[in-house]
């Protein structure tokens, strides 16, 4: 049992709402000249410096500030090949329907576990290089029962958030039996996923002719219940559609996307907000040319709000949260504190956890060091790596 002290901190956020002596505009739970104990991977005591117990060991962090580590709480990150060309030519018109994931399909099945493997510890690198110590990871380019089974036993080895995304598209082999891919999914690739995961999500949107109607999603997500797994969906992406009403109507946790909502979405998410997160991704919108949802708008309605990448070769390539937040408050309307609120404890939330997010004791050591005085920089200073995780910058030196 050893136990370390971090000092020189000249700014603590702790989502902590309840902690004593703290600033707690925008329920951020601030201290000034903080000092924070560390033991065993998990907080032992949150304070002033001034007051700080003794400890085994002691780090200075030279005014820099800490705040809870990002929880990324929807990634994509098991794919091997590149699709670059999409981008660009999305950059000069072309509409994002999903045909595109067919592309990362042939490329991940023809990958070996091992080049798997190291392009998804590559990008769990970068991630934590910006400040993210959670990352939820979904399956979704295999989509046949071996590729999907080996897609989450990699993700696993880097997470427990793993996400069985077997219903992501109709793959094409399968195009004109699509109650037959439902029925494999719902079957015999379920069973040889579930084992290695958390969740289970789908893509619910009418518009894209690759992905899934209501009553398909419906059918995907209650045989997931049926086998022991959380409900996430990915819904009204490319336009208005059924997916956020399912999402509630379901218990998700989450629903993941939010880019077109109806007044009736918005009213349902509000009434669901202790059971169904509405998490956003400006990445995807950004790299898809798409309008950006209103998170003014659900937020000020009572809507629970998280903020994730998305990371995935075809709607966001971006591994950082730092640029989520820069979006998040120059394009949907949120202040500084409500976006970093978003990518901490909304989106543990929306993972169902409460040991990560809150910078309090009993809670995971999971923590995020910025070269900068204040959580504020974060969207002030854009494109700029001024984040990383404690750990990473002990790597490093301080
Ligand atoms: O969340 N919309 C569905 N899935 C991903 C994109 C997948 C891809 O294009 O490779 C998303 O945007
Ligand atoms: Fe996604």
């Amino acid at each position: 049992m050893t136990s370390t002290v971090f000092t020189g901190i000249a700014e603590l956020v702790t989502n902590d709402e309840h902690l004593e002596g703290a600033d707690q505009s925008e329920h951020l739970g601030r201290l000034r000249n903080a000092a924070v104990i560390v033991q065993d991977g998990l907080i032992a005591w949150v304070g002033p410096a001034s007051r700080a117990p003794e400890a085994d060991g002691r780090r200075d962090l030279g005014g820099r500030a800490v705040i809870p580590g990002f929880v990324d709480s929807h990634s994509h990150l098991v794919f091997a090949g590149d699709r670059s060309a999409e981008f660009a030519a999305r950059m000069t018109g072309v509409r994002y329907d999903g045909a595109g994931i067919a592309n990362s399909v042939w490329a991940t099945r023809a990958a070996s576990d091992d080049d798997l493997r190291a392009l998804v510890g590559v990008r769990i690198e970068e991630m934590r290089g910006q400040g993210t110590t959670t990352v939820e990871i979904k399956s979704g380019y295999g989509l046949n029962v071996d590729d999907e089974a080996r897609s989450l036993r990699i993700a696993a080895e880097f997470t427990s958030e793993t996400t069985f995304l077997g219903a992501h598209v109709v793959p094409p082999e399968y195009v004109d039996r699509r109650a037959e891919y439902v029925d494999l999914v719902t079957g015999e690739m379920l069973s040889a996923c579930a084992p290695h995961a958390r969740w289970i999500d789908v893509f619910c949107e009418p518009r894209s002719p690759h992905a899934f109607t209501e009553d398909e999603a419906r059918v995907v997500l209650s045989a997931g219940r049926d086998a022991g797994l959380g409900l996430r969906v990915h819904g009204n992406q490319l336009g208005p559609g059924p997916g956020v009403r399912l999402a509630v109507e379901m218990g998700a946790a989450s629903v993941d996307h939010c880019t077109f909502l109806s007044e009736a979405d918005i009213e349902a998410l509000a009434a669901a907000s202790d059971t169904t997160v509405a998490t956003l991704l400006p990445g995807a919108e950004f790299s898809t040319r798409s309008r950006y949802p209103d998170a003014r708008r659900l937020f000020d309605a009572g809507v629970s709000i998280a903020l994730a990448t998305d990371c995935n070769p075809g709607t966001c390539y971006s591994s950082s949260i730092p640029f989520v937040l820069a979006l998040a408050v120059r394009e949907m309307g949120l202040t500084p504190a409500e976006a970093l609120r978003a990518a901490t404890v909304g989106s543990a939330k929306s993972l169902r956890r409460n040991d990560i997010g809150v910078v309090r004791p009993g809670n995971r050591a999971d923590l995020a060091v910025l070269d900068a005085p204040s959580y504020l920089h974060l969207s002030y200073r854009p494109g700029v790596p001024i984040a990383s995780t404690l750990e990473e910058r002990g790597r490093h030196g301080s």
